[in-house]
């Protein structure tokens, strides 16, 4: 059904701006989200004829559909939840997630049996209620960006309803090479790409991601057809940030991690902050401080690793082992090498904004050695809310090694002693250029901040189709 009032811009994504939980009375509790998105959405101004489309993720936000509680300007749907865990748990994080991050142990897996059939009908079906959702709300010939590998097959499903509208995709994970891509079955490789191909224009976060994709469609289906392809690096929101930062309750937790920290003042900290998350490769990052400490003794007691590494995607029980394994591999090097005044991995497990600007605050290192990562916006900004300079130890697979790589110490993630030695040169790295490459990598990092990201990406969408 379409509303009285239809939008100019349309943005769809599964996860959504705001999120609502039911408190003990049965009360609704409504937390509004952070991101890229959110500042980005929030520079075409309120009064601009705007719609976040998302889905209900968990009972609050279903809660909420049903009482018809929710914020102008953002339409939640609320699809029958078993489709919603198979099209999300199902298919996207555990298989398009797994595909464009490389993430298969392959001996075993993946398989895609007649199970894996009855995920992708509720992937369509779940893609489907978008795509609807956005042809009853759009306005004509209005823009809509699709957002992430959740909602690939809406620009095809959308265009088909609406001839008329301006249509982009933007994906924030890389995208696979050829012969990886090619592990998914050949009609639903197929699918894929037309479904993203549906849209006036596919952009991706680095040239690196948008070149997998050509190459894929060009391999797969002999080329792009006429959609245009973009590339929107997005950068840290430096205002935002800088303020954020000053604000009190961070300074309280700097003084709780300071405390953690111990020692008197002169321990050098290695900070990592991600969600846990399979492809952040946590593990090797501590198995990496472990051999540091291994075969340069004269760190220990001198450094502290705080590793800030927030639940993600618990549902999943790879996931849960994975955090499982996070936690021993940091409580091994705890028991091995800990003392009464020092403990060498500081490791906090509940998501804390405050606690993370914290983190950032005070490193003096910062370890982002993702196996592959669409951007990973930690790169980006730990070098502008650092207060003394921080030096960055950064995979070459992440997609912000493209705008950073030059003024970070740069490691291939898997190599476990490469990693150690690039935290060593890190640490030492001496006080004046650690400085003055921190200013540099806040520079690249803010080039491009989220307001002006999304707007580059509608004055390209009304470009690409006029
Ligand atoms: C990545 C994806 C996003 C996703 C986020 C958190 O950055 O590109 O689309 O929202 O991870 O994952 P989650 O599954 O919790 O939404």
């Amino acid at each position: 059904m379409a509303s009285p009032h239809r939008a100019n811009v349309l943005v769809a994504s599964n996860r959504g701006p705001v999120s609502y939980s039911l408190d003990e009375d049965g009360g609704l509790e409504a937390k509004r989200g952070g991101g890229g998105l959110v500042s980005g959405l929030s520079a075409i101004g309120a009064d601009a004829d705007s719609l976040w489309v998302c889905a209900a993720l968990g009972d609050g936000d279903r809660e909420a559909v049903r009482r018809g509680v929710g914020e102008t300007g953002v339409r939640m749907l609320d699809i029958d939840a078993s489709v919603h865990a198979a099209a999300y748990n199902g298919i996207a994080n555990s298989v398009l997630w797994f595909v464009h991050h490389m993430l298969y142990q392959t001996p075993l897996e993946p398989v895609f049996d007649a199970e894996f059939r009855q995920q992708w009908e509720d992937f369509r079906t779940y893609n489907r209620a978008f795509a609807d959702a956005l042809a009853a709300e759009a306005a004509d010939g209005a823009s809509v960006l699709v957002q992430d590998y959740h909602l690939a097959l809406v620009p095809g499903m959308l265009r088909e309803l609406r001839p008329d509208l301006r249509i982009g995709h933007f994906s924030h994970t890389p995208w696979a090479p050829v012969d990886y891509f090619r592990l998914l079955p050949d009609d639903i490789g197929e699918e894929l790409l037309r479904g993203i191909l549906g849209a006036d224009r596919a952009a991706f976060l680095t040239r690196r991601w948008a070149d997998a994709f050509t190459g894929c469609c060009a391999e797969v289906l002999g080329g792009t057809g006429s959609t245009a392809i973009g590339v929107h690096g997005l950068g840290a929101d430096a205002d935002f940030l800088r303020a954020r930062s000053h604000e009190k309750d961070v300074d309280g937790r700097m003084a709780e991690l300071r405390e953690q920290i111990g020692g008197s003042g002169d321990r050098r900290t290695i900070v990592r902050v991600d969600r846990t998350e399979l492809s952040k490769n946590i593990v090797r990052g501590l198995l990496a401080y472990r051999e540091l400490l291994d075969t340069r003794p004269e760190w220990r007691g001198r450094v502290v690793h705080i590793a800030l590494a927030y639940p993600s995607r618990q549902d999943l029980t790879v996931y849960r082992d994975y955090m499982a394994e996070v936690r021993r591999v940091a409580d091994e090097i705890n028991s091995r090498y800990g003392s009464a005044d020092w403990t060498p991995v500081v490791m906090h497990l509940k998501d804390d904004f405050a606690r993370s600007l914290a983190a950032y605050r005070l490193a003096d290192v910062a370890l982002v050695n993702p196996i592959r990562d669409g951007m990973n916006l930690v790169a980006k900004e730990v070098p502008v809310v650092s207060d003394l300079g921080c030096a960055l130890v950064l995979s070459r697979e992440a997609g912000a090694y493209e705008e950073l790589g030059r003024d970070a110490v740069t490691v291939n993630p898997y190599d476990v002693s490469g990693t150690a030695a690039a935290l060593h040169e890190a640490l030492t790295m001496p006080d004046a250029e650690r400085a003055e490459r921190t200013e540099r990598l806040a520079a690249a990092a803010t080039a491009l901040p989220p307001q002006q990201w999304f707007i580059d990406q509608l004055h390209a969408l009304a470009g690409a189709t006029d």
